[in-house]
């Protein structure tokens, strides 16, 4: 059977199309459903035997060139639409496009990223806990007493059942020794937990109800006080960028005995007496202390063989001194033009 006069029909319909949407119409006519084309190539079943297979393959070669033809088209009108598009009044190829606006690290998370760095280079794990923790975690596992004002509804955010919002990164330290101890573990334990607090507060500029700490802990044999002045002094050193002092008065904390204040020479007047240090030369930088042997007992750790220390961060006084900010509640104001300020991108 004779196809050329069938491929120059088909040929021309495909180029007398118009544009996009008289090409549709040929495209359907010729491969829709009862479309020419296909109706061509099944037509190999009513003939005789012997002519089949010519038959189809001479079939199957003009319907591959037909729907070349097709394809060849369809480009052509939609590079013409293109240009179309491209070329219309109100579009100019040649502006510049807009910038990418991409994010930066948020200034508590860039310190805590360095903390974390550093405590991991200096053998500390990172460990993580329940911010809707337990009463046993957050206070008497810590030998915080049943009466202690801290325990009020005025100072901690209760839940219905009993639980709370955890007031402190502390708990992590008996989760973690207990968790560890369980399966065997004996010190040296050398752990940060950074993670974020709540407290029932009134928000000013230097207090704010949700707020992150970052919690140290190590234990082991024979661990000091002067272990513990060595480590704080590191750490400062990096995040304030400069040689720092320390020094230590008695604090209070039930978890800790002895406890400590830790305060840095004033990074404002360099120990000379400013309004920042309150004319002290001095300014408090972290609670920490030797851990208290309820506390090692409660983690599973035997108080007679080990000793411990710890401490607990705020994390947004280390960034404020570090960057000058004096207002916590910039933190959580949402204030793109503070934000933008650290332009760290993330990691
Ligand atoms: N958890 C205490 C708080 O939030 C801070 C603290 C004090 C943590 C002394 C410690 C520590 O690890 O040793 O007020």
């Amino acid at each position: 059977m004779d196809t050329s006069a069938k491929r120059e029909q088909w040929l021309a319909l495909i180029a007398g199309a118009a544009d996009a949407d008289a090409l549709a119409a040929v495209d359907r006519q010729l491969f829709g459903q009862k479309g020419e084309v296909l109706e061509l190539v099944r037509s190999v079943t009513s003939l005789p035997k012997e002519e089949r297979p010519a038959f189809g393959k001479a079939a199957n070669l003009l319907k591959r060139e037909v729907e070349q033809a097709l394809a060849t088209a369809r480009e052509r009108f939609e590079a013409e639409a293109l240009k179309r598009e491209l070329t219309a009044g109100d579009f100019d190829p040649t502006e510049p496009g807009r910038p990418w606006q991409g994010g930066t690290l948020h200034p508590i998370t860039i310190v805590q990223n360095e903390l974390v760095d550093l405590f991991q280079s200096m053998g500390f794990r990172q460990e993580d806990g329940p911010e809707i923790e337990s009463e046993y975690y957050n206070f008497d596992a810590l030998n915080i007493p049943g009466d202690h004002p801290a325990r009020e509804s005025q100072d901690t955010f209760w839940l219905d059942d009993g639980n709370l919002l955890r007031t402190h990164t502390s708990p992590v330290q008996v989760r973690t020794m207990q968790r560890l101890t369980k399966d065997g573990f004996e010190p040296p334990l050398r752990v940060i937990v950074p993670g974020r607090c709540f407290r029932c507060e009134t928000v000013d500029k230097t207090h704010e109800h949700s707020f992150y700490q970052m919690e140290g802990l190590v234990v082991d044999r024979d661990v000091s006080v002067a272990n513990l002045i060595h480590t704080m002094k590191t750490c400062l050193r990096v995040i304030l960028e400069r040689d720092v002092e320390v020094r230590l008065r008695p604090g209070f904390f039930p978890f800790v005995e002895p406890g400590f204040e830790l305060d840095v020479n004033c990074p404002f007047c360099g120990g000379k007496g400013c309004s920042v240090c309150k004319q002290s030369g001095w300014i408090e930088i972290l609670p920490c202390g030797m851990v208290h042997p309820h506390v090692l007992r409660q983690g599973g750790i035997d108080p007679e063989e080990f000793t411990g220390f710890a401490f607990g961060m705020g994390l947004q006084r280390v960034v404020m001194l570090r960057y000058g900010i004096d207002d916590i509640r910039q933190f959580m104001g949402g204030d793109i033009r503070f934000l933008q300020q650290f332009s760290e991108v993330p990691r």
